[in-house]
């Protein structure tokens, strides 16, 4: 399949068992492991309460050689922040950066001046704190990052990522189920290992600016092809988001079968049995993996083949299957498998007859409805406590996933095919020439919310736009 050398290197790894790298140190598939995680220093009950740093730092991203990145805290991805349904959050963020940059907490429902939009830029070394207060309802998985004004693509590439875990007071799903947190987020290094950000005159920049940057390297957690391991018979809790700039993942474990439980505002009321899924950027999904294979078998979590291109720039290799995650079974007697509810939650359909508005956004290469974002013009203007249809139409002939910040949305229908069942959204694919239709309502929180294309580099270049809510 994918033959580049840093492949080999663990292809030997696996048959050799292990292998000494120059430096000495034994060196091998890493064990997946999930991100670190972010402590909380309050004493408070209810409030949760941490210091981000985002600063540079060399980091070994590719095994055998330094990588000049940008994290928080020290790792990339950043560490994991959790919370609960209800919790006050308060984090105190420096950027010991050499630019500006802010933090967004990608599809939380939180006041406006909290949201890190470019409005409100902290400076190089300067520092601010947010401070919000988590929905009832809104358990779920959410992540964080930059979203500095033009650079949120380089940011992003540079390693400023993670994830936010929101918890309910009573999830349906057991406790005793292993849970894992999937950050997919690949990257492109130059052969001396620095991050490869070609200037956008290049031909390799216009390719990023126009197909949004992809890379070789499939980072999960930022490691490279981790082995994971799972006993027959258990039950495990995936978290996967999509922090790629522009890659698409159509996820699979040939053999086995995913239960979908949730995505980017948490759990559906029920669980849906499928082969494959699609997870675009900014998305995330909840996967259970039900350990079906037996004891002391592998399998493979893989990227299929997913064609959002444009014919003229479609990559050279966007036709192979890539594998992301090694599943290992251990040698122990399978177990039985844990016992879940039939019904994970009740979710109220939004009314999309008590619409008082419906919205087309029509989509084309770097522009809705004809214009680039202008941070001092509002494009849609509603009020606190209305309920909208927003048509998002795709004109072109590359896929743009449209991201709303601040409220989660229901999508109504794809091409006037019906969703199946109700979920809470804040991005949703919408596939070259179709058009998706959503429901959301403004129920607090007035202020100035940005809806953007979050392939980055599209965002980068203004493929956003402005909606007032107003008290
Ligand atoms: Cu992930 Cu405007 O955001
Ligand atoms: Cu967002
Ligand atoms: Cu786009």
């Amino acid at each position: 399949m994918n033959a580049a050398p840093w492949r080999l290197g663990f292809r030997l790894a696996t048959t050799t068992a292990l292998v000494v790298a120059a430096s000495g140190a034994p060196s091998g598939p890493p064990a997946f492991s999930n991100p670190p995680l972010l402590r909380s220093v309050s004493r408070v009950a209810g409030t949760v309460e941490v210091t981000l740093t985002a600063a540079p730092a060399r980091l070994s991203l590719r095994p055998g050689v330094t990588t000049d990145v940008y994290a928080y805290n020290g790792s990339v991805p950043g560490p994991t922040l959790e919370a609960r349904e209800g919790d006050r959050v308060i984090v105190h963020f420096q950027n010991k950066l050499p630019e500006p940059t802010t933090v967004h907490w990608h599809g939380i429902h939180l006041p406006v001046a909290q949201d890190g939009a470019p409005f409100s830029p902290v400076p190089a070394g300067g520092e601010r704190d947010y401070v919000f207060t988590l929905a009832r309802g809104s358990a779920g998985t959410y992540w964080y990052h930059p979203h500095t004004d033009m650079q949120t693509g380089p940011q992003v590439a540079r390693g400023l990522f993670g994830a936010f875990i929101v918890r309910a007071a009573d999830d349906p799903l057991p406790a005793s189920l292993p849970e894992k947190v999937l950050i997919l987020a690949d990257n492109r290094l130059l052969p001396n290992g620095a991050i490869d950000l070609p200037d956008m005159h290049t031909p390799q920049g216009r390719l990023d600016d126009e197909n949004g940057r992809e890379g070789d390297l499939l980072f999960v957690n930022g490691q490279l092809l981790p082995t994971l391991t799972i006993r027959s018979g258990e039950v495990q809790r995936w978290r996967v988001i999509n922090a790629s700039g522009a890659r698409v993942y159509r996820l699979a474990i040939p053999g086995q079968t995913f239960l979908h439980v949730g995505s980017d505002g948490g759990l559906f009321e029920r669980p849906i049995e499928v082969k494959e899924i699609v997870v675009a950027n900014s998305e995330r999904v909840e996967l259970l993996v039900r350990g079906t294979g037996a004891p002391g078998s592998s399998a493979k979590l893989q990227a299929l083949p997913y064609d959002r291109y444009v014919p003229q720039t479609r990559p050279r290799n966007w036709n192979i299957t890539r594998d992301l995650v090694s599943i290992q079974y251990s040698d122990d007697a399978p177990v039985r498998p844990a016992a879940l509810a039939k019904t994970l939650r009740r979710i109220p359909a939004l009314d999309a007859s008590k619409a008082t508005a419906t919205r087309v956004f029509a989509l084309t290469q770097g522009l809705i409805n004809g214009k680039a974002m202008d941070m001092h013009r509002v494009d849609v203007t509603t009020r606190l406590g209305a309920t909208e249809i927003w048509q998002i139409e795709n004109l072109v002939g590359m896929d743009h996933p449209f991201h709303l910040h601040g409220f989660q949305f229901q999508v109504i229908d794809h091409n006037g095919v019906a969703e199946p069942f109700v979920s809470w959204k804040d991005a949703v694919n919408v596939p070259k020439h179709e058009t998706v239709r959503l429901v959301v309502r403004f129920t607090d929180f007035p202020g100035r919310w940005m809806f953007h294309c979050h392939i980055l580099s599209h965002e980068d270049m203004g493929m956003m736009g402005i909606l007032e809510v107003k008290p």
